[in-house]
């Protein structure tokens, strides 16, 4: 492995009979590792963003849906699906929009039914959690590498939100493509919006890319416009939690911000997916559910409350950008551009 491949850090690590996950609550103050054993604490790592990023969200639950599994005793296998099944709900219900939760959890259940015996669905269920996280990282690695196709020697690429190594097995989506230039030896520059209102932006993605010496500029959001035109951005790139069958995306609030920006400034908008982010079944971003979270994120800073008492607040922690004003996705299996239906029906079909 090269120097930057060990610096690029690494989020859910599965430990024989326990997930030893980096909480990213505490970043970048300490890199605390949490011992996760069972499905009501992955839940709870889930819903309060101890671990977050869509593709580390479906690897995480997938691992505790294999874990609980195993504590399952029952003989027969139609009442060990059932269990399943209860955990998988539960799992399904800790975030709505990234859909990767529920195409991970459902490839397990899947493994599960297509199972004899209650050990043999057991063993199945810890191999399909490996096999997620294993594909991620492999998937991730050719989107960045896709990714870089698009970029030249000195651009400097606006980003918003974690869509890096620790949202996902490593190397991340929207991050990605720095890292593969970084070992490459080709200079981008990133800027990195902080990302209100929990700060996914600065906490998470200035820390990571400077442990693996990727040159990233932190900016706050409101800095954005006048940022592209003072740098002279060159292009901006954005993760994923759900893409509709048109192309429509839901991301980190604040994405569709971006792109408008984008459009204005008439410099490409990128946004890096692996295909589990696709969901093929919906027609468009306006059935996406979006998330709704707790207004406390809105009137506290960290442990300072910055808003008055009593004071309404909507916290809704995505957004939807249209496919009209994506220049491309960049996915595992190429770039697709133009009539986004068209090209993602075709990726239905191959
Ligand atoms: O609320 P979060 O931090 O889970 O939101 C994460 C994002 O919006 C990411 O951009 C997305 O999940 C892609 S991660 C590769």
């Amino acid at each position: 492995m090269t120097a930057v491949q060990n610096a690029i850090p690494r989020s859910v690590i599965w430990n024989d009979n326990h997930i030893k996950l980096l909480n990213q609550q505490k970043l970048p103050h300490s890199t605390e590792y949490l011992k996760l054993t069972d499905a009501a604490g992955v839940w709870e790592a889930i819903k309060t963003l101890k671990v977050r990023g869509a593709p580390a969200i479906g690897i995480t639950a997938a691992f505790g849906l294999a874990l609980s599994a195993q504590s399952h005793e029952t003989r027969s296998i139609q009442e060990f699906i059932e269990l399943v099944k209860k955990d998988r709900d539960f799992l399904a219900s800790a975030r709505p929009t990234a859909v990767n939760l529920v195409w991970a959890l459902d490839r397990l259940l899947l493994k599960a039914r297509k199972a004899k015996t209650v050990n043999e669905a057991k063993t199945d269920l810890l191999h399909e959690a490996i096999r997620i996280q294993v594909e991620d990282e492999d998937v991730c690695r050719t989107i960045g590498e896709n990714g870089l196709s698009l970029f030249k020697d000195g651009d400097r690429i606006l980003t918003i939100c974690n869509a890096g190594s620790i949202a996902t097995a490593k190397y991340g989506t929207a991050l990605a493509p720095f890292y593969i230039a970084k070992q490459k030896d080709i200079d981008l520059k990133v800027f990195a919006c902080e990302t209100r209102p929990v700060l996914q932006g600065s906490r998470l993605t200035a820390w990571e890319l400077m442990q693996a010496g990727v040159d990233v500029t932190l900016i706050t959001d409101n800095m954005a416009a006048h940022t592209i035109k003072s740098k002279k951005i060159t292009a901006i790139i954005a993760g994923a939690d759900r893409i509709a069958r048109n192309g429509d995306t839901a991301n980190k609030i604040g994405t569709y911000n971006l792109a408008i920006l984008a459009n204005a400034f008439d410099i490409p908008f990128y946004i890096a997916a692996p295909l589990s982010t696709f969901d093929f079944t919906i027609p468009a971003g306006s059935v996406i559910p979006i998330e709704e979270r707790n207004p406390e994120e809105v009137v506290y800073i960290g442990e300072t409350r910055i808003a008055p008492e009593g004071v309404k607040v909507y916290n809704p922690a995505f957004d939807i950008t249209p496919n009209e004003l994506i220049t491309g996705i960049i996915t595992e299996k190429g770039i697709l551009q133009g009539n986004y239906k068209e090209a993602i029906d075709q990726l239905v079909i191959s």
